[in-house]
């Protein structure tokens, strides 16, 4: 048959996949093709909606540099990513749950001491990170790696910042023998993801707010256990129940004790201060 009707057109598809080699690819786009298919059958999509939406796909590709990534924007506010790594990381009895990674991860940041402030001359109030890296049975992973970032107190990141060509509130932090972790950074503020491109446009569209919960940026590795990718959030923040990237675990709230100025961690601190504990425990790699 040459000619399809707004039915038979989804079979016709599906049927040019019958030399598709690749079973996981034949499998993932039969899917794709029949909720497409069912998708504009539902909505009874006009053509302008069509060529708008062909416009919009075209406009967040043209705003994709080599330091912004509008597709994965577009993943995240979408929900997408979340699902993907909720299928792929379920929650498991007290691991450390995984969330977004987010546009603003550097790679390459170099390894800090045990303790070290890694947000010298950032704005934001001082807080002290504490905790340990376990194993499935809460026995310490010494030499555990945390790759850790943040935005600065006013929620703006070092990528951010016109004309901030070094890295502010990053660095690695390696544990001790006891799986121990220490660092000084500032308590993180909410900010709003990027909302200068297409997808700024689609949030304003759904009547959606941009913003997302104060959060610290980790990733926890060791050899042997599978890496997490996670947040932590400090109890109390804003967005914390809206988060523009439904990126929020309960699990991953912690409580960011306030302290009027004193000695913390061998320091005189002149401001009040924080202190956020946390363990991370980790899976066993499969
Ligand atoms: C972030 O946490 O840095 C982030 C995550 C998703 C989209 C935008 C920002
Ligand atoms: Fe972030």
């Amino acid at each position: 048959m040459t000619q399809f009707d707004e039915q038979s057109i989804t079979r016709a598809v599906l049927d040019r996949l019958s030399g598709c080699r690749d079973p996981r690819f034949k499998e993932v786009m039969t899917s794709l093709v029949t909720h497409l298919h069912d998708f504009v059958r539902d909505v009874r999509l006009t053509e302008q909606e069509w060529l708008g939406a062909i416009q919009f796909l075209t406009a967040v590709g043209q705003t994709c540099t080599d330091k912004r990534q509008e597709f994965i924007l577009l993943s995240d506010t979408l929900g997408v990513s979340i699902l993907v790594i909720s299928l792929n990381h379920p929650t498991d009895r007290g691991s450390a749950e995984s969330t977004v990674l987010g546009p603003y991860y550097w790679e390459g940041v170099p390894e800090r001491p045990l303790g070290a402030n890694l947000a010298e001359g950032v704005k934001g109030e001082p807080t002290f990170y504490s905790g340990r890296v376990v194993d499935p049975n809460g026995r310490p992973i010494a030499g555990a790696l945390l790759d850790i970032w943040s935005g600065d107190g006013e929620g703006n990141y070092d990528m951010q910042i016109p004309g901030e060509t070094q890295m502010r509130a990053r660095g690695k932090i390696r544990t001790d023998a006891e799986g121990r972790y220490f660092f000084r950074s500032i308590m993180p503020t909410y900010y709003p993801v990027p909302t200068d491109g297409p997808v700024g446009d689609m949030l304003r569209a759904m009547g959606r707010h941009p913003y997302r919960p104060g959060h610290i940026h980790m990733i926890v590795s060791a050899p042997g256990y599978e890496t997490v990718t996670t947040h932590l959030f400090p109890a109390g923040s804003a967005y914390l129940d809206s988060d523009a990237v439904f990126g929020v675990k309960e699990s991953l709230i912690v409580k960011f004790e306030r302290h009027p100025p004193g000695e913390a961690s061998g320091e005189r601190i002149d401001v009040p201060y924080y202190t956020a504990q946390f363990d991370f425990r980790l899976r066993k790699a499969a």
